[in-house]
């Protein structure tokens, strides 16, 4: 079936039973994006202020053609064909799993921009296999819910680490390493000001495509790879230390030094680059791309609340379409647990 079978208006069918209701948040990369496909630890927080919300409605007479799923999408920007095409491989799945054939209404509302580097699909994803959960009273454990977020990520990225499919779902900030997350431990106490500032530069990135780009490159160089998983093993451990002994500043010298070599591997752009700057000048303490790259986000550390504010308005002047402000605490976001998880 073609993704396009999928598009059809929300809301159509007679609703039987409770509709099933999912939620996940978008993500933030704080260092290790595209290192961690290849085995480096990443760190990640959850932003709980950008949300994904699922609603699964079950139709009445079990169905077998292209009809029996209808997926919308609500939410900035458009959904995508991959999107869609990630979304029917995790409803197929849930079912092979659940043994039982769906005829569901699936309505996605999403305030994740996609392409920004944020988990826009792998929070969309995670809420449906949730609402889906919910609607057919199946009880899903977490590895469940990854393992389905993921087939669905496969789709969108080509290649996908399992950041997303956690981070989507995480309460609190992790390290993540060969698919595994650990919580980061506590740490810069003495800062519980400071604060990451993100921003939009506008442009839509592509994940799957930044992603091929370094299974290309790397096919041909594997030292280039080699030094740059290295590298980036060492800023995240060395970031993991410096919050440990609240070291603010080495931390962010650390995100800018990640940025450097995302920059030289060709994942950031030339706006993306300015935007880095923009913040630097404004008194970031460090600055960087996050997600995927060729377009998409950036983020800024900032020292506490006033300079955050002060950065977030440079970067609107030097061209960012729009900036969200996540306070971090211990390292990490103040996140909010999200419903719907079983
Ligand atoms: O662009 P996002 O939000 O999908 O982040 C992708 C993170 C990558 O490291 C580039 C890919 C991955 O699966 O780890």
């Amino acid at each position: 079936m073609h993704s396009a079978d999928l598009l059809r208006t929300h809301g159509d069918g007679i609703a039987s039973g409770k509709p099933g209701v999912g939620r996940a948040h978008g993500k933030l990369i704080l260092l290790g994006e595209h290192a961690v496909v290849y085995g480096a630890p990443a760190l990640v927080v959850p932003v709980p202020q950008l949300t994904a919300t699922a609603t699964a409605t079950r139709l009445p007479a079990a169905g077998t053609g292209p009809d029996r799923i209808a997926l919308a999408m609500a939410g900035p920007g458009s959904v995508t064909p991959l999107a869609t095409d990630g979304m029917l491989h995790l409803v197929t799945e849930f079912e092979k799993r659940a043994g039982l054939t769906v005829r569901v209404d699936l309505f996605i509302e999403s305030t994740i921009l996609p392409g920004r580097g944020l988990g826009s699909s792998a929070a969309c994803a995670r809420a449906a296999a949730l609402a889906l959960a919910d609607a057919y009273g199946q009880e899903l454990s977490a590895a469940e819910v990854y393992e389905l977020v993921q087939l669905s990520e496969r789709v969108a990225h080509g290649r996908a680490s399992g950041i997303d499919a956690v981070a989507t779902g995480a309460v609190s900030p992790l390290v993540f390493r060969d698919g595994i997350a650990q919580k980061v431990p506590g740490g810069a106490a003495e800062h519980p000001h400071a604060a990451f500032v993100i921003a939009d530069s506008g442009v839509r990135g592509s994940t799957k495509d930044a992603v091929q780009l370094l299974t290309s490159r790397f096919a041909r160089d594997a030292e280039l790879r080699d030094l740059f998983v290295t590298g980036v093993t060492d800023l995240t451990t060395g970031a993991l230390r410096d919050l440990e002994h609240g070291d603010l500043a080495g931390f962010g010298r650390r995100l800018t030094e990640n940025h450097g070599l995302l920059r030289e591997l060709g994942i950031s752009t030339g706006h993306i680059d300015s935007l880095v700057e923009a913040a630097l000048t404004a008194g970031s303490l460090g600055a960087k791309i996050t997600g995927g790259g060729l377009g998409g986000c950036m983020v800024a550390l900032a020292a506490d609340t006033a300079a955050a504010e002060a950065i977030a308005g440079s970067l609107r002047a030097a061209g960012a379409t729009r900036t969200w402000m996540v306070p971090a605490t211990n390292g990490g976001v103040r996140a909010e647990p999200t419903n719907g998880s079983k």
